[in-house]
Parts: structure tokens; sequence; C-alpha cells
């Protein structure tokens, strides 16, 4: 039995023949999956022309690999058109995606995610957000903002909200209110796939942070195996329940050759009448850090910010671990 990972691994050396270079080159494996039950590989693969002869010719190579060589029953692919003209790529050589990824989910994910996003503005960076935590996105709220659906434009890509100057894109933008997200397979993929490469986003962005879902699960590493070019940052508290997960993120990151930028302590203790109380334990950031062979990158105290839900302005103390953590990041990467 092949793994995903091993399948997607094979199909990447099959050739797109409109572009005469293989789908690992031209980032055209949009998506993989594996129906267990019915013993079938889906897939949506992007070709640079789409003509029915490319098609046909990827078709049969598929059903080749996939039947004859690795023994599946079936194989079901869909195909669109690879969209990204020179110019969204060279915007992409240059934009530094910065993947949020934790464990466990509560311990603080979307809130450093979108205080990283206000800390990097505030050093004058421009900066978007994919909210990709799909069964629990909550960037939207976080940064109090209205759900609306998005505006297309005439060529089926998305613009992304703007709040603050800060870009973003929510699967919650999609959704009934109070709904939770039922897509699954290639349904999901489909609207991930337009997430990560039809969203307009203003040609200064110069970061992308992308909240992740929790875990190592098939939508995480699916979601991870979209941006080749992502850095990670973990997110953990100082307990144990959390940085035992966190190091298998990592780990699994690692995997997708993801490089990590360091570890974010998040909850680390209270201030309390000048003393700090470690309500949480105590270690987790170091032992994940130490872990995965990278730094603390940060350790954010327990607090409300004063003015907003969520957001530390740069007058407030914990404010200024964000910007903290902002500069790393900037000089890190
Ligand atoms: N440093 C912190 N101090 C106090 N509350 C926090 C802190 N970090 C996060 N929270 C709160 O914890 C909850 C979970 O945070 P969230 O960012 O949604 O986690 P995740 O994205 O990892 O699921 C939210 O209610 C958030 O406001
Ligand atoms: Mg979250």
């Amino acid at each position: 039995m092949y793994t995903k990972e091993q399948v997607r691994e094979h199909v990447e050396e099959l050739l797109d023949p409109s572009a005469e270079k293989t789908f690992a080159e031209t980032g055209g494996l949009r998506f993989l999956d594996i129906d267990e039950e019915k013993d079938v590989v889906n897939l949506i693969i992007a070709l640079e022309k789409l003509e029915d002869d490319y098609k046909r010719y990827v078709t049969r190579a598929l059903a080749k690999l996939i039947k004859l060589d690795l023994g599946f029953t079936g194989v079901k692919a869909e195909f669109e058109l690879l969209k990204r003209s020179e110019s969204i790529l060279a915007r992409e050589r240059k934009v530094k995606y910065v993947g949020i990824a934790s464990g466990k989910g509560g311990v603080g994910k979307s809130t450093v995610a979108a205080n990283l996003a206000y800390a990097l503005k505030t050093l004058g960076k421009k900066v978007g957000i994919i909210d990709a935590d799909i069964y629990g996105s909550s960037i939207p709220t976080i940064l109090d903002m209205k759900i609306t659906l998005p505006q297309g434009t005439d060529d089926e890509k998305l613009l992304p909200f703007n709040k603050d100057g800060i870009e973003l894109i929510s699967t919650e933008f999609f959704l009934a209110p109070d709904k939770p997200l039922m897509w699954r397979g290639p349904m999901l993929g489909k609207m991930l796939n337009h997430f990560f490469y039809d969203v307009v986003w203003s040609p200064e962005i110069e970061y992308i942070l992308v909240d992740l879902p929790p875990g190592t699960g098939d939508v995480a590493m699916d979601i991870q195996a979209l941006i080749p070019q992502c850095k990670m940052i973990i997110v953990t508290t100082p307990h144990a329940s959390a940085s035992h997960v966190a190091v298998k993120a990592g780990f699994a990151s690692e995997q997708l050759k993801h490089e990590l930028l360091g570890v974010v302590e998040n909850m680390s203790y209270l201030n309390h009448a000048g003393e700090e109380l470690r309500i949480f334990g105590t270690g987790g950031g170091d032992i994940v850090a130490k872990k995965l062979h990278t730094n603390v990158l940060a350790t954010i105290p327990i607090g409300q910010p004063k003015n907003s839900l969520s957001i530390f302005g740069p007058d407030e103390e914990i404010g200024l671990d964000y910007l903290g953590l902002a500069n790393k990041i900037i000089k890190a990467y």
C-alpha cells in the first residue's frame, strides 16, 4: 500500500506535455487524495495548456502509473488551467510565506498570526493573511471583521479583504454563518487551490502569513504541500500536552522540506503583582525548540489587549513582544 506522499512523488515525476516540464517543476499537481474505501486516487492537475490531446496524454500516463505500476483500482483526475502568469510567478518568488502551525488547537496560533501581521505592519511591511484553518477559521473574528462573500474578478480570481491595510482571505467568508465546513476531498482541494493561486494580492505584499489547521492530519499536510516555499513558526504553550504534539507538527513540516523559523511559546506566564506566575507549567517552548533544533523566537504572556478583541498595540507590553517576534522573522527569513 502506497502512502499519499509516495503517490505524490511519483505523480510529480510525470510530464506536463503542454509545458514539457514535470509536474514538480510546474507545480501543476494541485490536489491528491486516496479514497481508501474505493481504492481510487483523486487528483486535480493543472496544465499549462488545457487542450484535449494533452489531457488524454496525462490521463493515460496517470492510469499507467497509478493502476498498473502502483496497483490502485482506479484513478480520477480533473484538469484545470495553470493560471500563473509570469507576473504572478515573479511576485510569488518575492513574497515570503510564513506558515503558523501547532500540534493542537487553542494554543493561540491564530492570535499569534494576527498579532504578527500587525507587528510586521508596524515595522513597515505589507502583509496578507491566508486563514487556512478550514475547520476552525477565526481570523475574521480576531480582526473584528464582518463576514461577507468575497468579490471575484472577471477572470475568476478573488479579491482579498482589507483590514487596517492587512489583506485577508478566509474560508469563513465562503460559509453560511454558524455552519461548519463540510467539504472534503476534491471539493476542498479546489477551494484551497483557489486560496493559494487565485487571490489578487496587492503587488506590494511582502509577507503572507498562513494560519494552518492544527496537527499533522491530511488536511494540514495538503495545505502545506500547496506552499512549497513556506517557512514555519511552531506555536506551543508551556504545557507538555501542547509541546508534545507541537514537536510532531514541526517534524511533519520538515518532511515537506519546510524550513523552521522557530518556536513561539504562548501563554507562558501571568504577570501578577510583580510576579510571573507559571500557571500552565514551564518548559514547553524550550523542549520543542530543542527537539526541532531551532530557537524560541518569543515567549508571550497571558493577557488581554486594551483597545481591541485580540490585537495588542505597540504601546502595550505584549505588543512589544510581538514587535520583537516580527523583527526576528524579518531577520531570519
Ligand atoms: N497570550 C494569551 N493570553 C490570553 N489569552 C490568549 C492568549 N493567546 C490566545 N488566547 C486566547 O485563547 C483562545 C485560543 O486562541 P486562538 O488564537 O484561537 O488559538 P488557536 O488558533 O491555536 O486555536 C482565544 O480565546 C484567544 O483569545
Ligand atoms: Mg485558530
